[in-house]
């Protein structure tokens, strides 16, 4: 296992547990609502009429709640699930659940369908490297661990196969890795649209993209208390390729952003 597979695939010892699939059926396992924790796992003991009463796990206290408001707990098979559309319990509980799960184990992304979903790690993971842009290159989104690179190639294969424009939408609150994954997107996409071409090139290709934001950023960017390098303004990235798939130039418009209002950069 390389450094690389921890925070792709995380540790595959857990696995299926056939004790946990046990205690899951036999407990009536569920979500109950927390002020502290959000949620908190319970097993239902008993069921009268709209409520029932559930004892906790952790703390082993038994609250009487309506029957509206737990949500079911998932068969520990999905645990750390890489995309949450498989669950049998679709509930926001097993949600932010297996994304907590994942984030615990180095695993910042996870799909939701079409979505990808990235929690911040707040320190540089070796997941970005070359060898990891060659892992992805060309390969289906279900081959391979979530990942930015993975969003990147479906779209890139997508505008060879269909001859559309694509767009990649990244959007969240203020430090939530926008700007962070915008930049990933470039480097994935001047490393695979140039791969034909000489080492040099594809290496003066992705600084001069990626050389645009520090400039953008010298001027757009200020400290906030949600994130040290907070984006002024938002930015609309268009990349334009030649029939072949080979990068031939690129631009980028910026717009005005009204903070409390969601922040947003796209790369088309
Ligand atoms: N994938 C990542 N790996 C390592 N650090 C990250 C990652 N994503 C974000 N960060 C850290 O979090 C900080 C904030 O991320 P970023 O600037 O991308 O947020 P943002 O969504 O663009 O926020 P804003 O709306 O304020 O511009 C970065 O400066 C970086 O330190
Ligand atoms: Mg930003």
């Amino acid at each position: 296992m390389t450094d690389a597979d921890k925070f792709l695939y995380g540790d595959r010892s857990g696995g299926s547990n056939p004790l946990a699939q046990a205690d899951w059926s036999t407990k009536k396992l569920v979500w109950v609502p927390s002020e502290k924790l959000g949620f908190e796992a319970g097993s239902v003991k008993e069921e009268q009429g709209d409520e029932c009463v559930v004892e906790l796990t952790d703390s082993g206290k038994k609250v009487k709640i309506n029957k509206d408001d737990i949500q079911k707990m998932n068969p520990p098979k999905f645990s750390k699930v890489e995309d949450m559309a498989e669950l049998t319990c679709l509930n926001e509980a097993s949600v932010l659940h297996n994304l907590k799960e994942r984030y615990y184990s180095g695993l910042i992304y996870t799909y939701s369908g079409l979505f990808c979903v990235v929690v911040n790690p707040y320190k540089n993971l070796p997941i970005y490297s070359e060898d990891i842009v060659n892992m992805y290159k060309g390969k289906k989104r279900h081959e391979m661990p979530p990942h930015i690179y993975a969003i990147t190639d479906t779209a890139y294969r997508s505008m060879m196969q269909d001859r559309e424009d694509q767009s990649i939408l990244c959007t969240g609150e203020s430090g939530a890795g926008k700007t962070e994954n915008t930049k990933k997107v470039i480097q994935y996409l001047a490393h695979v649209a140039s791969s034909f071409k000489s080492k040099k090139d594809q290496g003066e290709l992705e600084k001069q993209l990626l050389q645009a934001n520090p400039i953008l950023e010298a001027f757009g960017n200020a400290k906030t208390v949600k994130n040290d390098n907070s984006s002024r303004f938002g930015k609309f990235i268009r990349i334009n390729f030649d029939v072949n798939g080979y990068i031939v130039g690129a631009n980028i418009e910026t717009c005005i952003l009204f903070r409390n209002m969601l922040n947003y950069e796209i790369v088309l």
